[in-house]
């Protein structure tokens, strides 16, 4: 038995008690301010342009939506299709692919990373895995439904190829060195694909908390990018979001994290130093991220950590 919310659910009309989040956290408690204009970037237009335009969104917002972007319509449609497949697939098809083990890599699970240590559980179940190089990883994916691999891994290296595209756009527009997202920076991708199901109350429950992706760059279908901000010693944001859930319609996410390799260290480049002192202690990723999952990714925690008074 699994307890994924797209499971039990269907057969509920009432929001179980510990999925209730105190006042201050539920979505219409805060007046989260809404981007008004989002920095919609076309990535058609001229080299120029685009680094201008990416470097200032990532500046302001930490986040923009890309249009003109190159993977293709058919490619994204077929891939949510296969994913949302996935979801509605009868219990002892998913059972297959559930785990609770914290640090399993490939797995279907419910809420946050550790089901079993949380107070109040969020309302998505999430699909991972690692995705590159994809030789390594693709026969760890779903086996079913049956073109899930085939589009997926298609999917996968599309939007990989989109990432470096950006990283290098963004990376014209810092001035850092050519080469300077090689392998090591971007070595590893996860794919993680949030399974939202309709939700008796939306108003009082979080299909995912407030955080920052701990990662290098993200790609979320349809178009959310942030960028991890030390690598810019504080240039660029990494946008803090969280997602709610809705009334009537599932919703479903692919979200592509492009990150480090585990044993990098990450320091801020040697040219974005422009005053001489870094602003950010050196760490190595693989350090980070067990401190974002104990932190629970608070973003005010890790910096006091790892930022360098002045
Ligand atoms: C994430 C994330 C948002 C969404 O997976 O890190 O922020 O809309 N997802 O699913
Ligand atoms: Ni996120």
């Amino acid at each position: 038995m699994t307890n994924l919310v797209s499971t039990w659910s269907k057969t509920t009309q009432i929001l179980p008690e510990n999925y209730i989040f105190p006042v201050d956290q539920r979505p219409g408690s805060v007046k989260i301010p809404l981007v008004q204009n989002i920095p919609l970037i076309d990535l058609s237009s001229s080299q120029s342009q685009t680094v201008e335009e990416i470097l200032h969104a990532c500046q302001e917002f930490g986040f923009f939506q890309v249009i003109n972007h190159g993977v293709s319509k058919d490619l994204i449609d077929d891939t949510m299709e296969v994913v949302k497949e996935f979801f509605n697939m009868p219990e002892e098809e998913k059972e297959i692919y559930y785990s609770i083990d914290p640090i399993k890599s490939c797995k279907l699970y419910t809420s946050g990373y550790n089901y079993a240590n949380e107070d109040i559980h969020f309302w998505r179940d999430n699909l991972r895995h690692p995705c590159h190089p994809l030789d390594e990883w693709v026969h760890l994916w779903p086996e079913k439904p049956t073109n899930y691999r085939d589009v997926v891994g298609k999917y996968s290296l599309e939007v990989r190829k989109l990432s470096l595209r950006v990283l290098e756009l963004i990376r014209e527009g810092l001035g850092l060195e050519p080469e300077y997202f090689a392998e090591e920076l971007t070595g590893g991708q996860l794919l993680s694909i949030n399974h939202y199901p309709p939700c008796p109350d939306p108003s009082l429950t979080l299909g995912l908390p407030k955080h920052a992706d701990p990662n290098l760059i993200t790609v979320l279908l349809q178009g959310s990018v942030s960028g991890l901000q030390i690598i810019s010693n504080g240039k660029l944001r990494s946008a803090e979001h969280r997602a709610v859930t809705n009334l009537r319609e599932a919703r479903t996410s692919i979200v592509s994290f492009i990150s480090p390799c585990l044993d990098t260290i990450i320091e801020p480049a040697k040219s974005m130093i422009d005053t001489g002192v870094p602003r950010f202690q050196p760490f190595k990723f693989k350090d980070f991220l067990k401190f974002y999952e104990e932190k629970k990714g608070d973003t005010e925690s890790m910096m006091k950590v790892y930022k360098i008074k002045p």
